[in-house]
């Protein structure tokens, strides 16, 4: 059993005239006659978990494929450490350090953990790195983030599922990447397994990484996120540093009950929460 360490301390300085390591302006994507991103201003920082929630087809995933070259954009910008890119393929978007963990994991689960992690850069990584040699890679990547694994030499269809998430997660750091987007990385993991993905996360931000979270668990992101946005219909309706928004106030933001994110302030001081106020 693991446990979130604590105290974590907040990384998101709202202040601070810091450059984003990475920012989508004005970002927009249709399939057809389907807006799937509206007008996206999106930022996410190094050594800052940002949580991108939403309901279900509110663009969350549509976003992360972007960012990792899967989708185009039909118009905006991107901005790395401030310089504008063009994100034209996944393999584009590693280069420009962005990695990311889909929802479903794609590891082939007859092969072991070593082999999982180094899949896909067999050219030109086995080439050059020993079967001993990858293996020690692999160990060194899961012990730097705290991943608990029996043995790298199991195939992946023997883990758990918070397991298999770990590695999903550490394959993508072998690339060292700057940004890493997690989709639902919680979405089927059993209490104690959310856990220690969610530790996994933290230490992933003391290591500088800037991480983008989608999850649809309000809990998880409340645990561990710097600064959370929620997205409707393919918009964002309202970011925030997570310290200044209640449950409520996201659930509410969430479900369309008010339209930004933080709530309103009434001229008493009070928070409208779940009454609409459009
Ligand atoms: N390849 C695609 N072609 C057409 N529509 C798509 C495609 N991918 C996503 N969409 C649509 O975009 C919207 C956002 O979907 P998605 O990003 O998967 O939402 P979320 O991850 O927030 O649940 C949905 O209406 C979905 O049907
Ligand atoms: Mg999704």
């Amino acid at each position: 059993m693991t446990h979130l360490d604590t105290p974590v301390a907040p990384t998101y300085d709202p202040e601070a005239p810091r450059i984003p390591a990475l920012e989508l302006r004005d970002l927009n994507l249709s399939f057809g006659g389907i807006r799937a991103l509206e007008h996206i201003d999106f930022k996410v920082y190094s050594h800052e978990i940002v949580a991108l929630v939403g309901e279900n087809a509110a663009g969350k995933s549509t976003l992360a494929k972007v960012v990792s070259g899967v989708y185009r954009p039909t118009s905006g910008t991107i901005l790395r450490d401030g310089m504008e890119v063009s994100i034209t393929s996944p393999s584009v978007a590693t280069r420009l350090g962005i990695a990311t963990v889909f929802q479903d994991l794609a590891l082939a689960n007859n092969l072991d953990v070593v082999a999982n992690m180094f899949l896909g850069h067999e050219r030109n990584r086995a080439n050059v790195l020993s079967s001993d040699e990858m293996e020690t890679e692999a160990k060194s990547v899961l012990d730097e983030i705290g991943a608990r694994i029996p043995s790298v030499r199991y195939p992946c269809e023997n883990l758990s599922a918070g397991q298999r998430q770990s590695v999903a997660i550490a394959r993508t750091l072998l690339a060292k990447p700057k940004i890493v987007v997690l989709d639902e990385p919680t979405s089927s993991l059993s209490i104690t397994q959310t856990a220690e993905v969610l530790d996994l996360i933290v230490r992933m931000r003391r290591l500088g990484h800037g991480i983008v979270l989608i999850s649809h668990n309000l809990a998880d992101v409340q645990a561990v996120a710097d600064r959370i946005v929620v997205m409707r219909h393919g918009r964002i309706i309202g970011e925030s540093p997570m310290s200044d928004v209640t449950y409520e106030d996201i659930v509410a933001a969430i479900t369309g009950a008010i339209q930004s994110l933080p709530a309103p302030v009434t001229t008493r001081g009070t928070r409208v929460v779940g009454a609409s106020v459009a």
